[in-house]
């Protein structure tokens, strides 16, 4: 008999034996067939052969070897939970938006925090950018806010993403290191992109070493619109603030922790939630006009800029609540799939074009990832509110559409013919006037790599300006390549020359020349009109 094969008493809580009964529930296959012995697989005598008669024994190994999906290609560690997105103050002056409209209302979310470079199994206090994916599922669809806890990011254009991310991860011939920034790629890179140097600036600070997940700010990084029932359009960038506080460690803290418990961030915040200590943010809007934007001294459009709060101050409009961790890892944090295409109406995007590029990106990952086109079909992904299209089959449909009618326009009546579009309801992009030659150039107004990452490292104090200090002298002196290294500094000097000094003396380096323009090998190009 089953039971046989275990001593007893050995189970927890008094319970000695292993069979269904009573309040336990009968173990079956995926079929549903009830299973008579977990243990032991069907034999011809008992020290004989497996028989492949053995349904049982078959269906769960052939489920195990198919459990493993591929991690996301970046962000692959994370950890999610649930709550919801509360608005505290209208918007309706400037969006049509349904989630933005009535103080008050609140809309189920979902949030997943991530690391972004290491692996599914990396340590949580790596020095990193940290993710900051919000999903609300709002009465018209979801609104997925993909952010990271860096207002900036390293790169102006989404055609040098692949680029970055691979110098970002373990060489590939030697497949490590697993830490981002210690290693001559990776350095490599940004030496030759002075874009980076803003976000590297963020990157060496304490900011990438957060003391929990719920005490990191969270920014939509983009310029995104607004857009009201006319179709005016209003620019925005969107910030999470926590209640918590911002915090992080120091970097000899964080080295310890990452070595006595590489799961502190995830256990801290399942810890909390389940302690009723909720994590809140506040949802910030900085709202500005094409006026602003051209009177700004950098381009709204470039996405390593930020704009700073003295000019446009953040208007506090809604607060976002963590309150039930997952019921199921996989199912909820893993297959979540977050866009950011997904946004309703009211909200749009700007020619950001790194915004653009990621437009296209997640869909195709996640295609892979999730195994074909119906990853909305999975639950965490599904909207919570009315949906009806003719989408239909691919590998595990299941919410085809039901009745006769499966196209559109079609002359069936309202009970057979299926959904419509409504165009005063539906989505409706703003109508910007585009124009210009069809050509690969970068915009003058992208130029300028060095006068925010200056802004940002002066506006440190002391002890945080010495860890920057620390932090780059620490990673560079992981680089082999001493021209690599070089160079670096050669950025840094235009940032801060006591910065540059400090760096150079820390390497035991030569103080090299202030780098020339890089930019001259991106936009020596003819100008605009000379191509046309
Ligand atoms: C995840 C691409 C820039 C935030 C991902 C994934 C891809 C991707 C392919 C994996 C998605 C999945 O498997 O579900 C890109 C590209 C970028 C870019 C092409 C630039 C051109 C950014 C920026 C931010 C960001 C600027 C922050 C503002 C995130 C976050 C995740 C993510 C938070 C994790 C989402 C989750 O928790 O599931 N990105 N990304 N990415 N990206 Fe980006």
């Amino acid at each position: 008999g089953v039971s046989d094969v275990y001593a007893e008493p050995q189970a927890e809580g008094g319970e000695t034996h292993q069979c269904a009964g009573g309040d336990v529930a009968i173990m079956t296959t995926a079929q549903g067939i009830p299973v008579a012995d977990n243990q032991n697989s069907l034999k011809q005598g008992a020290r004989g052969p497996t028989l492949l008669e053995d349904a049982h024994f078959r269906e769960k190994m052939f489920h195990f070897d198919h459990e493993r999906i591929p991690e996301r290609v970046v962000h692959a560690r994370g950890y999610g939970a649930h709550g919801y997105f509360e608005l505290t103050e209208s918007l309706s002056d400037v969006t049509r938006a349904d989630v933005l409209q009535r103080v008050g209302e609140k809309v189920p979310a979902f949030v997943r925090f991530s690391t972004v470079a290491g692996s599914k199994g990396s340590a949580d206090l790596a020095r990193d950018v940290r993710g900051f994916a919000v999903k609300l599922y709002t009465q018209e669809g979801n609104w997925d806010l993909v952010g990271n806890n860096i207002p900036v990011f390293f790169i102006q254009d989404a055609i040098k993403f692949p680029d970055l991310i691979h110098a970002a991860k373990p060489e590939p011939d030697r497949d490590f290191p697993q830490a981002q920034t210690a290693h001559d790629n990776f350095w490599d890179f940004i030496s030759l992109s002075p874009e980076a140097m803003h976000m590297v600036m963020w990157t060496m600070s304490d900011r990438a070493i957060p003391r929990s997940l719920r005490t990191m700010e969270g920014f939509g990084v983009h310029t995104f619109r607004l857009v009201d029932a006319e179709g005016k359009s209003t620019f925005v960038k969107f910030h999470w603030k926590p209640k918590q506080g911002l915090q992080s460690v120091a970097w000899n803290e964080a080295v310890k922790i990452n070595g006595v418990d590489p799961d502190f961030h995830r256990r801290d915040l399942w810890d909390a939630i389940n302690a009723g200590d909720f994590p809140e943010w506040e949802l910030g809007v900085q709202l500005f006009d094409d006026a602003f934007a051209d009177s700004f001294d950098f381009d709204v459009l470039d996405a390593t800029k930020l704009i700073p709060e003295e000019l446009v101050p953040v208007r506090i409009v809604g607060r976002l609540v963590l309150d039930r961790v997952v019921d199921n890892f996989f199912a909820e944090t893993e297959q979540v799939a977050f866009c950011t295409q997904n946004v309703p109406p009211g909200i749009d995007f700007s020619n950001d074009p790194l915004l653009q590029g990621r437009n296209f990106s997640y869909l195709d990952t996640q295609l892979k990832r999730l195994g074909g086109p119906n990853f909305t079909h999975i639950p965490i992904n599904a909207p919570k509110c009315p949906m009806a299209h003719f989408q239909q089959d691919g590998h595990m449909a299941m919410r085809n559409p039901k009745g006769r009618a499966n196209y559109e326009p079609n002359s069936w009546g309202a009970e057979q013919g299926g959904p419509r579009e409504d165009p005063a309801k539906g989505f409706v992009s703003v109508a910007t006037v585009e124009d210009g030659p069809k050509q690969r150039v970068r915009s003058e107004s992208f130029a300028d790599h060095y006068s925010q990452a200056r802004q940002f490292y002066i506006s440190q104090m002391p002890i945080e300006q010495k860890h920057i200090g620390d932090a780059i002298v620490f990673e560079l002196s992981k680089v082999e390549r001493a021209d690599i290294r070089s160079r670096t500094v050669s950025h840094l000097r235009n940032i801060d020359e006591t910065l540059a000094a400090t760096v150079a003396d820390g390497l035991g380096l030569p103080l090299p020349e202030p780098a020339k323009a890089a930019r001259a090998t991106i936009m020596d190009l003819p100008p605009s009109d000379a191509l046309s």
